[in-house]
């Protein structure tokens, strides 16, 4: 596997120097004739509170294109509006992050863009697994899930991001180590301690840079890892205190910007309608639902620590179905991404005149 070029120090400087011109930029086209105004500074005030793109957002929208923009359309689909895409688009050029052809092609600087990088998602390595624990909830995805989780993590979140899997038997945080090598910075921590061990010895064996802890979602997390986070992953267990023991840990680990994210691996199917409380407690911690996908991950059911197989074999008979098809048998869990958009707690904003980006 080759080792990505991107992403050092140097390139967060330049991103850093975008991101100063774009915010300008954005303004000038945004409210530019509001300048003069006599409230000006009021109402700069105000586009800043709400309004302003801020810098894990635009991180995550330089790296989206990065992945799978090649046109204007499809930075406009990924940033929202025309503007945001063409000032997007300037202050990358301006920097010598893009360029932007005649006819409308766009190609990014190598300094962004790593072909072996994205090459390799399709081939992570299966590692060996470990033997499902009764007494830990475990109950592993299959390992197509856990390399199609990592897939989704690495075109979404930019690489330079810290990342937290909390608890994480179905390994995919090794999936994700194999695909972005040393360029993402993953933390595991996990209650079961031989699942750490391996987690370590495997990335040492394989040169991934992956640190592994062990961690108990029952307590408050440890000073160190506090305000540490972009991005939080886990999958829970799936009932109510379980859901909210490790929501608390996120809350806790993450850095509580706007742009933080969750991904949240639960079943909407066995929630029923406490799904609807959860959205609400994760709307009321500043998260925001970014996208659902349906039956995202698997778990071969013969696998399931706490199945009863006499009585499954019962219930098969029951409609004629012989238990030798159990082994083809899988349930599915569904994938949340949430993100945090807001960090102040008011409710309907009202402000003495009201700004919205053009379209
Ligand atoms: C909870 S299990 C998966 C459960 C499964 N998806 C379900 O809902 O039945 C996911 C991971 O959480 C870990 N885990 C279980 N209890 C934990 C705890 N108290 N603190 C931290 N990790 C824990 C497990 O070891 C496992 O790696």
């Amino acid at each position: 596997m080759q080792i990505p070029v991107l992403i050092g120090c140097g390139l967060i400087d330049i991103l850093n120097k975008c991101y100063e011109d774009f915010l300008k930029i954005d303004l000038e086209t945004e409210i530019g004739h509001l300048l003069k105004h006599k409230q000006a500074e009021k109402i700069v005030g105000i586009w800043n509170l709400w309004s302003r793109i801020s810098f894990p957002r635009f991180e995550t929208y330089v790296w989206q294109c990065v992945n799978r923009a090649n046109r204007l359309q499809e930075v406009i689909d990924i940033t929202g509006t025309v503007h945001t895409a063409i000032n997007l688009l300037y202050v990358l050029s301006h920097h010598g992050l893009c360029q932007v052809s005649q006819n409308g092609d766009i190609v990014f600087s190598k300094k962004l863009k790593n072909d072996e990088v994205a090459v390799d998602c399709a081939n992570a390595v299966i590692p060996e697994r470990i033997k499902n624990k009764r007494e830990h909830g475990q109950f592993q995805a299959t390992w197509s899930t856990s390399v199609k989780r990592a897939n989704m993590i690495f075109e979404q979140i930019p690489p330079w991001k810290h990342i937290f899997f909390c608890g994480d038997d179905d390994l995919t945080s090794l999936a994700l180590g194999q695909m972005s090598s040393s360029a993402c910075n993953i933390s595991v921590g996990d209650i079961d301690r031989d699942l750490i061990s391996f987690i370590k010895d495997y990335s040492g064996r394989h040169g991934l840079q992956i640190e592994a802890f062990e961690f108990d979602v029952k307590y408050e997390a440890p000073d160190q890892y506090k305000k540490k986070y972009d991005v939080f992953h886990c999958d829970p267990l799936d009932h109510g205190q379980g859901i909210d023991l490790w929501l608390q840990r996120a809350q806790e680990v993450l850095k509580g910007e706007p742009g933080d994210a969750i991904y949240l691996n639960i079943s909407a199917d066995r929630l029923g309608q406490r799904e609807h409380y959860l959205f609400k407690h994760l709307h009321e911690m500043g998260f925001d639902l970014e996208e659902k996908y349906k039956n995202f991950s698997s778990y071969q059911v013969a696998e399931e620590p706490f199945l009863n197989t006499e009585k499954l074999n019962e219930e098969m008979n029951k409609i004629n179905i012989g238990y030798d098809t159990i082994k083809d048998l899988y349930i599915h869990t569904d994938l949340y991404v949430f993100i945090r958009k807001s960090v102040r707690p008011i409710f309907l904003p009202q402000e003495f005149m009201e700004i919205r980006r053009k379209i």
